[in-house]
């Protein structure tokens, strides 16, 4: 497995690959790779002839306040488990390689940027859409995985991708869960036991939310309860936001659900300890049906009233 480390470079050998008709995927990551990453890398092996991941902790979308400096840089590790999996190349440059001295140019998906995490990290997704197009630019992909998990990176990046006549198709990689249900991510590994623990409940809150739908529950602001009531459970953590939105332009739906639709959680937990970020942030997604109600009414009663019977100090 090669590793490379500047930009020409990469180019150079994207322009052989093309030259030889072999079909490059490429799978962006910011390294410390777990199971999510590796499921991404084993569709790309599927879609093409080379796999090449990116290792590059981007600077620019971290906020000042974020957790850039103790973002786990695990290189070598990264690098054994690539070969292990089979992968051709890793590209794993500086950043002034994608951030000369005087770089001023930008680029922002201006609308599906601003909601859900957007509006928490108001720089973070103008970071993500700039370093996906240098990193295409870089490696000159036929096509590019990203997980689900992220699911308003995949639209940004869908969008962008669209937007800007990249000739790449995009994947979508669906989210590798923990037995818990919890998703795999370098940052679970702040959370202490009874954080940890209690992170499932992003899990339980989406199976409840679609369990609703499926019966038949269409009204946003019951299933909006719904899903508060198995939040609270978290003792610990704050919700940052759980919102049902149209999974193509992102937008809030309210009244009834009226076709598939996504919900997205985000939440935070303290970080008790001198070492790391001082909190996590965890996200989550599922794209419910529609819903089709068989016997309506009961399933709505039934949910109702389980909802209600809710207090955050009944819990654990
Ligand atoms: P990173 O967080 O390292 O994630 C790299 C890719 O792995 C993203 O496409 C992400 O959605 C996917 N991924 C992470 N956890 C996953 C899981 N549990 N199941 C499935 N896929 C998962 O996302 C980024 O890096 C960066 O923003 C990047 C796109 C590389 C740009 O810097």
């Amino acid at each position: 497995m090669d590793v490379v480390r500047h930009v020409k470079e990469l180019q150079h050998r994207a322009d052989e690959m093309r030259a030889a008709g072999r079909r490059i995927a490429l799978v962006p990551t910011m390294g410390a790779l777990h199971e999510g990453h590796l499921e991404l890398v084993r569709e790309a092996r599927r879609k093409a002839d080379v796999v090449w991941v990116t290792l590059f902790v981007n600077p620019t979308q971290f906020g000042p306040d974020e957790d850039l400096a103790s973002y786990p840089r695990t290189f070598d590790q990264d690098c054994s488990v690539c070969e292990r999996e089979g992968v051709d190349l890793v590209f794993a440059p500086d950043p002034e390689e994608f951030y000369p001295e005087g770089c001023q140019t930008w680029i922002e998906v201006t609308e599906l940027s601003q909601p859900l995490c957007g509006a928490a990290r108001p720089t973070h997704f103008r970071g993500v859409s700039t370093i996906v197009p240098k990193l295409f630019l870089a490696a000159k992909p036929h096509v590019a995985v990203f997980g689900e998990k992220d699911f308003q990176q995949l639209s940004i990046i869908r969008r962008l991708t669209r937007d800007l006549c990249f000739d790449v198709e995009i994947l979508g990689v669906p989210t590798v869960r923990e037995s818990d249900g919890i998703a795999m991510s370098s940052r679970n590994k702040w959370l202490d036991p009874r954080r940890r623990a209690q992170a499932a409940v992003l899990y339980r809150a989406l199976d409840t939310a679609e369990l609703a739908v499926r019966g038949g529950v269409k009204d946003v602001a019951l299933l909006n309860e719904i899903v508060a009531k198995e939040l609270a459970a978290a003792v610990d953590a704050e919700v940052d936001y759980a919102e049902f939105r149209d999974p193509e332009t992102l937008e809030l739906i309210s009244g009834e659900l009226c076709g598939p639709t996504l919900l997205a959680l985000a939440v935070f937990f303290p970080i008790p300890g001198l070492k790391g970020p001082d909190q996590v942030r965890l996200i989550d997604n599922r794209v419910l049906p529609a819903g089709a109600a068989q016997n309506l009414s009961n399933v709505k009663s039934n949910v109702k009233s389980n909802a209600s019977s809710n207090t955050r100090s009944t819990d654990k």
